[in-house]
């Protein structure tokens, strides 16, 4: 697809690194604090939300609304507003919330902009180390403003670091679970971090060669997914289709194998 000739890529990416900045020093504030963290569930007792991800979001959506109003938003938490800009900024105010309610690293703030339904810009910036990953469409993809990408340690699968997840329902893990133990003796090794959106930019940065899940949210992956492109990693999902409902990132010397390890054991039908 032809990149729109528009040139505000790299201006919704700053709003995007100053947004989910903002958001992040949030989440430390408030976790570091003594309040209740205020505890509840969503489509499972394990798929757990914290008046600390409602914040956060509540704080985006509120600086969005002041910033630039005719845009439209979507949020995890539940922020939705209808725009008539053509933008649409898509929010993870905690991606990793198992992770945040239990102390544990890292999780992430994610923030894209989508321009006409295509993702133009976005972060991911984890609070934990401070790190900040962002990238506009045609322009590259950046860690702590330094350009990112090319740095993969593998040239082949059975040596690869691969990143995977698990979904909150019982019955999708046990499915999960058993396309993990036949990817596992085929690759080098493999890591559950627990943030989708850090995921795709470990790939990004080379610290994974790989990453696979099964259904994640626009949410999760809209501003990963674009890192992870624009670091020149391989992103789709399987029998040539966009990623979705299984979503793959590697580096291009694992990418081919990976994808074909994965529709041989049919990882997109669970
Ligand atoms: C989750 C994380 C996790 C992934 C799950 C996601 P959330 O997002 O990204 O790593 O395995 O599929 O749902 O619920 O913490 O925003």
């Amino acid at each position: 697809m032809p990149i729109p000739d528009r040139t505000d890529h790299p201006e919704l990416r700053n709003l995007a690194e100053t947004l989910a900045r903002g958001a992040g020093t949030l989440t430390v504030r408030l976790r570091a604090g003594d309040a209740d963290l205020g505890v509840g569930a969503k489509s499972t007792p394990t798929d757990v939300v914290t008046e600390v991800d409602r914040a956060a979001e509540r704080w985006l959506a509120d600086e969005l609304a002041r910033l630039r109003p005719a845009d439209a938003v979507l949020g995890e938490e539940g922020a939705e507003r209808a725009g008539g800009s053509g933008v649409r900024w898509v929010l993870d105010p905690i991606d990793g919330t198992v992770n945040f309610l239990y102390g544990l690293r890292p999780y992430a703030v994610s923030v894209a902009a989508e321009r006409d339904g295509r993702v133009v810009a976005g972060c991911v910036h984890d609070p934990t180390s401070g790190e900040t990953f962002s990238a506009a469409l045609g322009a590259g993809a950046l860690l702590d403003g330094r350009p990112l990408g090319g740095s993969w340690l593998a040239r082949t699968l059975d040596t690869a670091v691969v990143g995977t997840g698990f979904g909150y329902d019982a019955g999708l893990r046990a499915a999960q679970g058993q396309v993990l133990a036949a990817v596992l003796p085929r690759v080098g090794n493999v890591r559950r971090l627990g943030s989708a959106a850090l995921d795709l930019c470990y790939v990004a940065a080379g610290r994974l060669d790989g990453y696979f899940e099964f259904g994640l949210k626009h949410w999760d992956s809209a501003a990963g997914l674009l890192v992870a492109t624009e670091a020149g990693a391989v992103v789709g999902g399987l029998r040539g289709r966009p990623p979705g409902p299984l979503t793959v990132a590697a580096s291009p010397a694992v990418a081919a194998d990976l994808v074909r390890l994965l529709e041989e054991l049919g990882a997109d039908e669970l």
